[in-house]
């Protein structure tokens, strides 16, 4: 008997996902690793030089050729990782309303996933991970010990990141969040490759109305629940 070695936590934008998985990997000393930013990165690339975002071949060359690295955290200012490409840091720029109205779009074509899955199952496979996205238990590491997916209605999950982004001084409003976030969530789950799904052996954990704690606690148990070998 153990404990899941590859975890992969897959859902919805603004879910909770990143907090329950960086609380796990922190109790269980695995890697915490937000695929996410790698489909970021790729954006905010594609639109510092000023790339054309609908154009497929383009952004797909880009994502080929860019060299991202996921890091743990150098500088305490809030960040669960540095985020570099090509060496610069790039944490935060990645975060931005420019990015995140891109970034789906992005994530829709078919090279660039097959760029960024690659990497990101390399590294899922060396296990003690905690692995976060859309598509981990699906596509990226369907061989996942556990899989977790995370839900919330979209009133729930805007007012999160309305707050998370109120308290970084971030000037936004409720509204263009809830936009924002429910056009994510046609985009992510509509898209031909890899939409977002829960895959079939998947607990699903619906966060609305739950803190933290609740949702970690709920996820907690179904790690140690031993499985067997
Ligand atoms: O989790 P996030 O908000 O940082 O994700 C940003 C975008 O990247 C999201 O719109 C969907 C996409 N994404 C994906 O398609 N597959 C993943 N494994 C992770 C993120």
């Amino acid at each position: 008997m153990t404990f899941p070695k590859k975890i992969a936590i897959d859902g919805t934008a603004a879910s909770g996902k990143s907090t329950l998985a960086e609380k796990l990997a922190t109790q269980l000393g695995y890697l915490y690793f937000d695929t996410g930013v790698m489909y970021r990165a790729v954006t905010f690339v594609a639109l510092e030089a000023n790339l054309d975002i609908d154009d497929e071949k383009v952004i797909t060359e880009l994502a080929e050729r860019i060299q991202i690295d996921v890091q743990p955290p150098s500088v305490a200012d809030g960040r669960t990782a540095d985020v570099l490409v090509d060496g610069k840091d790039i944490t935060w720029l990645i975060r931005s309303p420019r990015v995140e109205r891109n970034v789906s779009q992005v994530s829709t074509y078919g090279g660039v996933r097959k760029a960024m899955t690659a990497q990101q199952r390399r590294i899922g496979l060396r296990g003690n991970v905690v692995m976060v996205g859309r598509d981990i238990g699906t596509v990226v590491l369907p061989e996942a010990d556990l899989k977790i997916y995370l839900d919330a209605t979209p009133d729930v999950r805007a007012q999160r990141r309305f707050d998370e982004k109120r308290l970084r001084g971030e000037d936004v409003t409720y509204d263009e969040i809830l936009a924002g976030i429910l056009l994510r969530d046609q985009i992510d789950s509509n898209r031909a490759i890899a939409p977002l799904k829960p895959a079939v052996d998947a607990h699903i954990i619906d966060s609305s109305g739950k803190g933290i704690e609740e949702v970690y606690e709920e996820a907690l148990a179904l790690i140690e629940d031993p499985i067997e070998e």
